[in-house]
């Protein structure tokens, strides 16, 4: 059974940054410091999912306004493409119901296009692109409204 459950210690955090460094392209990956430095930013909100409290996977959001934006979502290789994202994704709309937030955005590579399938099936549309908004490549805006 999966649990999401918020993120608090500093093990969380390093189980989270071990994820991230795994399933981020390395041209995505932050580094260690600015991770931390990320997640103990202002308005931020990190939970994670636990499979027989092991963490295979993590969601972190931005509270601004009427909108939570998802700053990152990443599940274990050996998880993925088995409801665990969705699970997450699930979560963070009752969150985003009960803070009487309007929209959950994000910003998504247009290259990664397994992330923008995972998006849309869970009700996500595309609303924008910024353009060389990651390097050399565009991004997608994406919303779902509450
Ligand atoms: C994107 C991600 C968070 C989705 O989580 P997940 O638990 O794998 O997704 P779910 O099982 O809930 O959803 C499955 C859907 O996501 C997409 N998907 C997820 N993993 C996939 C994979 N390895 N290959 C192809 N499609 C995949 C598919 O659309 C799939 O639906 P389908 O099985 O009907 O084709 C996860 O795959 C991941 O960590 N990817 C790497 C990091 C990343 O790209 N994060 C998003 C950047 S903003």
């Amino acid at each position: 059974m999966i649990s999401i459950d918020k993120a608090v210690s500093l093990s969380d955090f390093e189980e989270m940054y071990k994820i991230h460094t795994s399933v981020f392209l390395s041209f995505d990956q932050m580094t260690k410091e600015s991770f931390l430095d990320e997640i103990n930013h202002k308005n931020r909100l990190y939970f994670v999912a636990k499979k027989d409290n092991e963490i295979i996977g993590y969601i972190g959001l931005y509270e601004y306004d009427d909108d939570l934006s998802i700053m990152g979502v990443g599940v274990l290789k050996s998880f993925q493409n088995r409801g665990v994202g969705t699970k997450m994704l699930k979560f963070v709309k009752k969150v985003a119901k009960e803070k009487l937030k309007k929209s959950i955005s994000l910003e998504v590579d247009v290259l990664n296009i397994n992330a923008t399938l995972f998006y849309k099936k869970n009700g996500f549309i595309v609303t924008n692109i910024r353009k060389k908004y990651y390097k050399d490549n565009d991004a997608l805006v994406m919303f779902y409204y509450l």
